[in-house]
């Protein structure tokens, strides 16, 4: 007779026994396990939505991987590529470098949730999770090694997190916070609730949809093979925080909730923000990044924060919604002067239609953001390159990692909000961040950005030292994605 899942799978992954030979404490110290002190029978009360045997998670993702690697044969990727709209080269260039070792840090996360979570369900769950990341991690190397014949911005999809590229140390900075440096629950949750229940939407669903309206279909099948995996494992967060819940915890999972989502935020307003607004060809954009977080994160986050009893983070309404309007166009502005300093070739996405668009999509954006492309637009028409290449160092904020910005324009108000601590100053691009440090500024305090470490005389000296600490020969340093030509358009106008 063959038995059903329901009839065998409860008594198959509960695996929790009572240890014999150490301590509980010592098999589950708090500090990686639950600093929190629950009960390990509350943790075995733990219920994950999704219910997967061995066999049948292996089979299909056996099945995904096959469909998504026989796509498109390399040999026609290649030619795909060489052929591909600049805006969508920056794009996949910017992606594979910033994604894949996200992906395999993740590998780690899940594996210390396996080992340290103290819930049965958690730990089978996790341990799935992990395989998945594995396989995150592999696909994405395979698809981005295809093109290294033709680019050598393909081999940062390796090379990445072993420099210390101003970008991969911001987004370091943001991953080891959530994913590396705390106990598996409060990494889970962080994690698994915010990150990727809150995000991941946006990178895989929203690029994918993207991808396949370009006709890039390898990229966009590889996006969804990835996403069907996040829509299973992310879910460990919900009877996790339904757990802290029930055990007095609200408060502490709230700001967990609150830290974790105003970081991943800002790497992804930086990153998919830029991607959506302005590197995707403009005839198959399908929304901005606005309309993408209101459909995947203020909606779907919102109420899934709402049915565990929990409030929206405090800063929602005051900083949050207005930084979806104009974070991620003032990092494109910076993005696109510094382009040097970057392992792709960013496009600046501002020609004539662009900027029609960009006007429609977020109103004001010609009288601030615009007046900023004005003048770099003049600067490349008259042949003043080096003026739209900064000298002066940019103000980074000691949490995000990412330049100090604000609105240009009329309503001008960069605000850079300072804490004085140990003799050391530290600037914040938002009070958010500030308040993030506030809360354990053990955690952060030692840390040196990139202009700090500047500052103190760590890089090599002369004019290719910031270069040479980055690990950038000079071919691997950006460019104009288009070669200029987008300003030509503007020539043509006048
Ligand atoms: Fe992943
Ligand atoms: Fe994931």
């Amino acid at each position: 007779m063959d038995l059903k899942l329901s009839d065998w799978y409860d008594i198959a992954r509960d695996t929790n026994w009572t240890p014999r030979y150490v301590t509980e404490e010592a098999l589950f110290p708090p500090q990686f396990s639950d600093p929190h002190g629950i009960p390990v029978s509350e943790w075995e009360k733990f219920d994950e939505p999704y219910k997967v045997t061995y066999r049948d998670y292996v089979r299909t993702q056996r099945e995904k991987d096959v469909g998504a690697y026989s796509v498109k044969s390399a040999l026609s990727r290649v030619e795909f590529y060489k052929k591909a709209d600049p805006g969508w080269k920056s794009l996949l260039q910017m992606h594979f470098g910033a994604v894949p070792f996200v992906e395999y840090g993740s590998v780690s996360a899940f594996a210390r949730i396996t080992r340290f979570g103290k819930g049965p369900g958690m730990r089978n769950m996790a341990n799935f999770g992990t395989l998945d990341e594995i396989r995150h991690t592999q696909i994405q190397m395979f698809f981005a090694y295809e093109f290294l014949s033709v680019d050598r911005a393909f081999d940062w999809a390796h090379k990445a997190p072993n420099t210390d590229n101003w970008v991969i140390m911001s987004e370091r900075h943001c991953f080891d916070d959530i994913e590396h440096t705390r106990d598996a629950v409060s990494a889970a949750i962080m994690t698994n609730f915010s990150f990727e229940q809150g995000f991941t939407n946006l990178q895989f669903i929203a690029l994918s949809a993207d991808a396949k309206r370009y006709g890039d279909y390898s990229f966009a099948a590889m996006l969804q093979t990835v996403q069907s995996d996040e829509a299973r494992h992310s879910q460990i967060g919900e009877p996790l925080i339904q757990i802290m819940i029930d055990n007095g915890k609200k408060a502490e999972a709230q700001k967990l909730i609150d830290i974790s989502f105003w970081r991943v935020w800002k790497q992804f307003s930086a990153l998919s923000g830029i991607a959506f607004d302005y590197y995707t060809p403009l005839a198959q954009r399908e929304s901005s990044l606005k309309e993408f977080v209101h459909e995947f994160v203020t909606t779907q986050f919102l109420r899934n924060v709402n049915a565990l009893g929990l409030e929206k983070p405090w800063y929602w309404d005051e900083h949050f919604l207005p930084d979806v309007d104009t974070f991620h166009h003032a990092q494109q502005i910076g993005i696109y002067l510094y382009r040097e300093t970057e392992w792709w070739d960013p496009v600046a996405g501002v020609s004539p239609p662009e900027r029609d668009w960009l006007e429609q999509k977020y109103p004001g954006w010609n009288d601030t953001f615009g007046q900023v492309w004005d003048v770099i637009t003049d600067n490349i028409r008259q042949g003043r390159l080096d003026r739209t290449k900064p000298r002066p160092l940019p103000m980074m904020c000691a949490m995000t990692g990412l330049e100090l910005t604000g609105v240009p324009g009329k309503h001008w108000k960069v605000k850079d909000h300072t804490l004085d601590l140990d003799g050391r100053r530290y600037h914040f691009g938002s009070v958010v961040d500030k308040w993030i440090f506030e809360q354990e500024p053990a955690r952060y305090k030692k840390y040196l950005g990139f202009i700090d470490r500047f500052v103190a005389g760590q890089m090599p000296p002369g004019p290719d030292g910031v270069f040479e600490y980055m690990n950038m020969a000079p071919e691997e340093r950006g460019t104009c994605g288009t070669n200029y030509a987008w300003v030509e358009a503007f020539r043509l106008a006048s």
